[in-house]
């Protein structure tokens, strides 16, 4: 496996790498997940072609500083996983050398990010598509692969690359899951034993409304009530949002007439969880 760890590697690496070229970007701290989406890649790839994974904690798509500290970076271990993984190339751009000191283009997103993990997380999304577009022009892969469970991660993405004429297939791939039901995270590592036991009532709650939909319920505010009881009889967690959208615009429904997501973000702790379960009428 070729690693480069500046931008200017990095382009030498990847002229010389056989098409079509597959990207994962991701933050590090790898599992199950992010393993998945190497699969996937591979898969799109090809024998032939190439996967590369980039590992890169971009501090611009962080909201608090305390957060971004705490992100955990073990390394040696992700290298070792992509080299078990057949991935071709490794860039792991060393801190200072993707942003320039007085840098003032920014990308921003002005529909879809207000809601959800935008309205919670200022400049979140702004600087999510600022690296994803870097990674993007220096990879210039043929396609990347995302987790759905960022949905709407993924929706902006896939708005970015359709607005500017972005050349690049954004592939989404299915939430991977720990046994129990809990969406497989960076940050699980994070919780505390206690936090962990309790953290599956997340999926539990969000899929606790589809009996309701089952029964014909098409009333949003009961939807959000009965998964906020649910989240709520946790003596841990507290809700950060619990929004049901539109499954295309993310902007708020009040009856669900069309696909509709049922999202939310908690803390347990410091830790932060995102996840969400999609309603079809
Ligand atoms: O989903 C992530 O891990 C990050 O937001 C991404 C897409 C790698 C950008 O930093």
């Amino acid at each position: 496996m070729r690693t480069a760890d500046t931008p200017e590697k990095l382009r030498l690496q990847v002229a010389d790498l056989p098409r079509p070229l597959i990207l994962v970007p991701t933050m590090g701290a790898l599992h199950q997940g992010h393993l998945a989406l190497i699969r996937k890649a591979r898969e799109i790839a090809g024998s032939t072609g190439s996967v590369a994974v980039s590992i890169f904690v971009n501090p611009i798509q962080f909201d608090r500083p305390a957060d971004l500290a705490a992100y955990p970076r073990p390394l040696a271990d992700d290298l070792a996983q992509c080299q078990a993984a057949g991935v071709d190339l490794a860039f792991v751009p060393a801190s200072g050398s993707m942003y320039y000191p007085d840098r003032s283009v920014t990308v921003t997103e002005t529909l879809l990010s207000k809601h959800l993990c935008g309205a919670t997380r200022p400049g979140h999304f702004d600087g999510v598509c600022t690296v994803v577009l870097k990674l993007f022009n220096l990879f210039q892969p043929e396609a990347a692969v995302f987790g759905e469970k960022d949905f709407q991660q993924l929706a902006i993405l896939r708005r970015m690359t359709r607005d500017l004429d972005v050349p690049v297939e954004v592939v989404g791939l299915p939430t991977v899951r720990e046994p129990d039901g809990l969406a497989m995270s960076s940050r699980n590592v994070r919780l505390t034993a206690e936090h962990r036991a309790d953290a599956p009532r997340i999926q539990r709650a969000l899929q606790g409304v589809l009996s309701l939909l089952r029964c014909g319920e098409r009333s949003g505010d009961l939807f959000l009530a009965r998964a906020r009881k649910h989240l709520e009889e946790s003596p841990f967690l507290r809700i950060d949002y619990l929004e049901l959208v539109d499954a295309e615009t993310l902007q708020p429904v009040g009856r669900i007439q069309r696909p509709a997501v049922l999202a939310t973000a908690v803390f347990y702790g410091d830790v932060r969880l995102i996840d969400h379960v999609t309603l079809c009428p």
